[in-house]
């Protein structure tokens, strides 16, 4: 049986979240299809998520079982309802088109609600919880446009939109149905300065210095090294001088031994995670000429009164000189 365990002052209420669910008594499967696709998680699925988090083996196939009912957001081949107008289609790169990641097929158009009533346990970007961080980071900012890399679902594209209501907001993601999906998220909450396309954040269709704020939310952490470093390049190419970017990831631990351990815990669910550790992120932002560099460990200091997600994060802030 492999079972995940959690430590750390947020995991541990993540932990705690998740073993309020009676493992023994499997709630009734509902029934989501593309009308009820934005509803809000069902006892099942928490039960399905408990399940992942504590015995993989044998909730895999059901997670998969469940998934496979899941409405799809497939669309044209082409990708041409997705891609940013004039831009030319792009390859997806190898790692994210073959590795699962928190066990799931990231490439599969059937898994977006799962990342979007996920967002309990695993990211905690729900627009409402991550607002208060983005008020702070750029209380002083006025933006006119916004760049969120790897936006998946759209939770924090979101909440930027809903905090820059005069900027132009972006969200890409390497997944169109994500893109699909996160379209539907904005529309329901009625933002009308918002738009999402399918990109590869590492090699976006953008101009130079076309960006005053660029995010990025847990992407980094699911890189294999190369490519983390395209990313946080593409970031740099993206920005205006002067421009500020935030990257909201997985924690770097104060010492080897705490990263190796928060690395053989994640194991299964984050496979580039020792790559990641091995980046450092904020020395490489650092290497990368980036200056103003900030950073903030855990949630209660980023966004107190947060009641903390499934895994420890920091947030990294910085500016293009
Ligand atoms: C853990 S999810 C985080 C989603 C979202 N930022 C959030 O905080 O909820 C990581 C997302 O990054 C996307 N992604 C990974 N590599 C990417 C890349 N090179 N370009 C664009 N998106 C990428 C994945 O498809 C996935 O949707």
């Amino acid at each position: 049986m492999a079972t995940t365990e959690f430590r750390g002052p947020q995991e541990e209420a993540g932990r705690a979240r998740l073993a309020a669910v009676d493992l023994e008594h499997p709630p009734e499967k509902p029934v989501i299809t593309h009308e009820n696709v934005y509803s809000e998680e069902t006892p099942y699925e928490q039960w399905l998520m408990r399940m992942v988090w504590t015995d993989a083996r044998r909730a895999i196939p059901l997670l998969m079982e469940w998934v496979n009912g899941m409405p799809s957001f497939d669309g044209p081949a082409d990708d041409s309802d997705v891609l940013p107008p004039g831009a030319p289609p792009f390859e997806r790169p190898m790692h994210w088109l073959k590795t699962p990641i928190h066990f799931t097929p990231l490439w599969d158009p059937k898994w977006v609600r799962t990342y979007y009533v996920g967002n309990n346990y695993f990211t905690f970007t729900q627009p409402e919880r991550v607002k208060p961080l983005f008020e702070r980071i750029y209380a002083h900012e006025r933006p006119k446009r916004i760049l969120d890399m790897g936006c998946g679902v759209g939770p924090s594209t979101i909440a930027l939109a809903e905090l820059f209501p005069d900027a132009e907001v972006i969200g890409i993601d390497l997944g169109s149905h994500f893109v699909r999906f996160a379209r539907g998220w904005a529309a329901r909450r009625g933002l009308k300065n918002i738009a999402f396309y399918a990109q590869h954040a590492g090699a976006t269709s953008f101009p130079d210095n076309a960006f005053d704020i660029v995010n990025e939310s847990y992407v980094l952490h699911e890189q294999p090294q190369p490519e983390a470093q395209k990313i946080v390049a593409e970031m740099k190419r993206l920005l205006r001088p002067g421009g500020r970017f935030s990257c909201i990831d997985v924690i770097y631990d104060e010492t080897e031994e705490a990263r190796q351990a928060r690395v053989q815990r994640a194991k299964g669910p984050e496979p580039f995670l020792s790559e990641y550790m091995k980046l450092n992120l904020e020395q490489h932002l650092r290497g990368m000429g980036f200056v103003n560099i900030n950073r903030i460990n855990g949630w209660q200091q980023i966004a107190p009164g947060y009641p903390g997600g499934a895994w420890d994060c920091m947030v990294i802030t910085g500016m293009k000189p």
